[in-house]
């Protein structure tokens, strides 16, 4: 779909939900005060989908409305109270993921993986920023992608894009939008967290048992032994944790990993939205005349994409009235006034945490978008989770045509963004990052030395390129680095 092609659902408001329309706090923007799951579609969408058999779509968004949360608002509101943290300081936010999950994906080798990435990772991290790490997987539903054309040459022909798993199959005779797909989108969302949640259950990220860093990649002597040091000295901790009895509180059995995707196929996300009881001892059960409201059970967080976020769009509409913590992407594009109007809109009360603002603005942009960004979100009241992105501004192509990111830039996008908060009396929150625990060959540099004549060796997404395992662990074990030399500094 043309990024400029805007569309809404033609056809009456389809319920694909139920519960009544709740008013919702007043929005600045002289928007109504009428929200609904379905207000939305009232809206210009872009990105929009049309289905050819739109019956069948009908049906699928049907089924979808009966089948039960893959979350609940408990484990939605515990991750909004971390986040809280997040914006206050107190602890780091880590969220990766592939770019576009696959169905396919949706299996014991490549979810465990990511699990053991996502673990050390985080560990590192905490050790870096002395600060607890919130971890969030781009995962169990990252099934959307948007594309800024509608079509895409395949093997010399013109075919539809590839829009993600939950809308058509990357094969070329498969890119028919399918709304079958829709409810596989959720069977294999509740699969992978119902697999991930039995692995956490099970031990996988249990503290006690040895762990594999493989750090034998790095040839760099200096590095090695920097790496190496870093490891021993988390090892060392837990250690000694388990000699003085500190760990018998069952605290290193296991960690929390919350899901997230991008929100992009409203009436999917629609269909997921539960009007529901809020947890107990919540504010929202006092204010709400029910006790109750509106959740995204589909995933933990969801997220609002550079393409999607325009203020009068049907995505900013849906957002406003979901529980769940949300995330904006902020590219270059985005004014200073109209990323205030956005808060604004999505979050009238200003709960801090509630938005995580992850700016992917390139290497080369950082340092003059950054502060303006800062400074005007400072002034406004709003208290955000700041996440850099270092991914979606540092796309290139090589001479040959691949897409491919550096790690150099990625790196040096996120140093400048620990930099400038810093300079503004802010501070980086998170870390947002496209990333696999397998041994691809999709972005460029790190301590394997890739180079752009190595991407082909096992260049394997089906969009954007992903740091690999070794890659994702360097950029934690550098940003650590970064922490601990400025809290020396
Ligand atoms: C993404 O995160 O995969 C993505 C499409 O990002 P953005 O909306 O920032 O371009
Ligand atoms: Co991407």
């Amino acid at each position: 779909m043309s990024d400029e092609t805007m569309g809404t659902l033609n056809n009456n408001l389809k319920q694909y939900t139920s519960g009544e329309a709740q008013p919702q706090p007043q929005p600045t923007n002289g928007q109504s005060d009428t929200w609904s799951p379905t207000s939305w579609q009232s809206k210009p969408i872009k990105q929009v989908v049309k289905y050819e058999d739109q019956a069948a779509a009908d049906a699928a968004l049907k089924q979808l409305t009966k089948l039960p949360p893959i979350v609940t608002p408990t484990e939605i509101w515990r991750l909004r109270t971390s986040l809280r943290d997040a914006a206050l300081g107190k602890s780091f936010l880590l969220q990766g993921g592939d770019c576009a999950e696959l169905f396919s994906y949706c299996a014991e080798d490549p979810i465990d993986a990511k699990l053991k990435l996502l673990l050390q990772m985080s560990l590192v991290l905490i050790w870096g920023s002395n600060k607890p790490v919130i971890r969030i997987g781009r995962i169990a539903g990252q099934y959307a992608k948007p594309r800024s054309s509608p079509t895409e040459i395949m093997d010399g022909k013109e075919v539809p894009s590839f829009r993600g798993d939950i809308l058509n199959g990357y094969e070329p005779d498969q890119r028919r939008v399918d709304p079958d797909r829709l409810v596989s989108a959720y069977f294999h969302s509740a699969t992978t967290m119902n697999y991930i949640r039995a692995q956490l259950g099970s031990g996988i990220a249990d503290l006690h048992n040895p762990m594999d860093w493989g750090l034998g990649h790095v040839g760099d002597k200096e590095l090695q032994s920097k790496y190496t040091a870093i490891v021993n000295s988390i090892s060392d901790s837990l250690r000694f944790m388990r000699t003085i009895g500190a760990d018998t509180s069952g605290q290193l059995q296991t960690v929390d990993l919350y899901s997230s995707h991008e929100g992009l196929v409203l009436e999917y996300e629609q269909s997921l939205t539960r009007r529901l009881k809020h947890p107990a001892g919540h504010p929202g059960a006092q204010t709400s005349t029910d006790g109750k409201g509106w959740y995204n059970t589909s995933a933990h967080f969801l997220w609002i994409g550079d393409r999607t976020r325009q203020i009068d769009g049907g995505h900013v509409e849906y957002f406003r009235g979901i529980e769940n913590p949300i995330g904006i992407k902020v590219g270059p594009s985005m004014k200073n006034d109209e990323l205030i109007e956005l808060l604004d809109i999505v979050n009238p009360g200003k709960d801090i945490g509630k938005v995580t603002l992850i700016t992917r603005y390139g290497a080369d942009k950082v340092e003059s978008m950054l502060g303006g960004h800062i400074e005007a979100v400072k002034s406004s009241g709003h208290v955000v989770v700041w996440q850099c992105d270092p991914m979606h501004g540092n796309t290139r192509s090589t001479s040959t045509g691949i897409k491919t990111r550096s790690f150099g830039n990625i790196f040096s996008e996120l140093s400048s963004a620990l930099k400038i908060h810093k300079q503004h009396g802010s501070f980086l929150g998170g870390m947002h990052l496209e990333l696999t625990g397998d041994a691809v060959t999709e972005c460029t540099g790190g301590s394997q030395g890739l180079d752009d004549e190595d991407l082909s060796l096992n260049y394997t997404t089906y969009c954007d390129p992903r740091l690999n395992e070794k890659q994702a662990l360097e950029l934690a074990f550098l940003v650590a680095g970064h922490y601990r030399e400025d809290a020396g500094s």
